[in-house]
């Protein structure tokens, strides 16, 4: 794990004037080229193929990706943290809350609190750890425009925090393509150590991929397209010991809709990607439903939770 943020500068191989062109093809870390193929550095950044290979294996040295003893992951796993949702039902559910080092997906129909959960994760990650938080700040990524300071406000105050320091903590950014959706989790790997940042939010990670790739003949191209994506968040999760949660907005009633292949099957458009699914489902009033998808490492059953205007809150009753 990079405890010290490292320079594609730092590669051996990485001539001054190859980090150039790598920096202005778009790798401006040693992750962002760890991750990609080395073709495709090849041609974006110019350079010759077997060089691109040599440069992705000293990065990968460099980094520390290796073969890990079952000791050493037991280690790793000891450092996973949590950050409360601010309903115990739904952190009991979760394990303990959210967890660090893996991707949280919380899918769902309109209305059904996913936008909500993001904001009050986005103030609950400020809290001590003695009340459930990382003493750290959020990064939003918002795709559709929902972001609303209000509800942070409203949220901040009521968990006892001033909301003037936690709106100061909370890093937003409207994501406009799918594209620049991507473009901005690359900047993470830098911006993530050196702002304290302990939670990524990306509300909807989904939305531009389906509204650029619409329909059966694009799901390949599109699959493959977010499958790198949230390869990307997995490794930013796990690189910077880091919560990362991402919204899914997924049809109620799968039977009335014909369109889209994958909304039909009800969100399975994350559903090969390692982190924990949570499928929310509106109830009566303000009530809520969430219920764990493919975990079994997690207690079975459902939490019941409600929006209110202060946030996320258990059902009193
Ligand atoms: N100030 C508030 N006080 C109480 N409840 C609120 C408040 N603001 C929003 N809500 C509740 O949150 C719901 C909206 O939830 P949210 O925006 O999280 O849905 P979503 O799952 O993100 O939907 P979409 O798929 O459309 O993005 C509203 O219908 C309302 O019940
Ligand atoms: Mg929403």
């Amino acid at each position: 794990m990079p405890k010290e943020i490292k320079s594609i500068r730092d590669i051996p191989g990485v001539t001054p004037s190859i980090a150039d062109k790598l920096e202005a093809a778009g790798y401006t870390t040693p992750w962002a080229i760890v991750v990609a193929r080395a073709a495709e550095i090849a041609e974006k950044a110019a350079i010759p193929p077997k060089t691109a290979e040599k440069i992705i294996e000293n990065a990968r040295k460099l980094l520390g990706i290796r073969f890990k003893t079952a000791k050493e992951i037991k280690l790793e796993r000891l450092n996973v943290r949590k950050i409360t949702t601010g309903s115990k039902a739904l952190d009991d559910l979760l394990g303990g809350g959210i967890e660090t080092k893996t991707i949280t997906e919380f899918f769902g129909e309109f209305g059904s609190g996913k936008t909500q959960i993001c904001h009050q994760l986005s103030v609950n990650v400020q809290l001590p750890p003695e009340r459930g938080g990382l003493n750290g700040k959020a990064v939003y990524i918002d795709t559709e425009g929902t972001f609303r300071w209000e509800r942070i406000e409203a949220m901040a105050r009521g968990v006892g925090l001033d909301p003037d320091q936690v709106m100061e903590n909370i890093f937003v950014q409207r994501a406009y393509n799918s594209d620049h959706q991507m473009a901005i989790v690359e900047e993470l790997f830098n911006f993530v150590p050196e702002n304290n940042v302990k939670l990524v939010i990306i509300d909807s990670v989904t939305g531009h991929f389906r509204a650029e790739y619409p329909g059966r003949e694009h799901l390949a191209e599109r699959q493959q397209k977010l499958n790198k994506h949230l390869h990307q968040l997995v490794r930013l999760a796990e690189a910077y010991n880091i919560a990362v949660v991402v919204t899914n907005q997924v049809m109620a009633r799968p039977d009335v809709f014909y369109g889209d292949p994958t909304q039909a099957v009800g969100g399975h458009v994350l559903a090969h990607t390692p982190g924990i699914r949570v499928q929310l489902r509106k109830a009566k009033g303000n009530k809520r439903i969430a219920r764990i998808v493919d975990a079994p490492h997690l207690p079975e059953g459902e939490a019941v939770f409600v929006i209110t205007d202060e946030g996320i809150r258990d059902l009193e009753e």
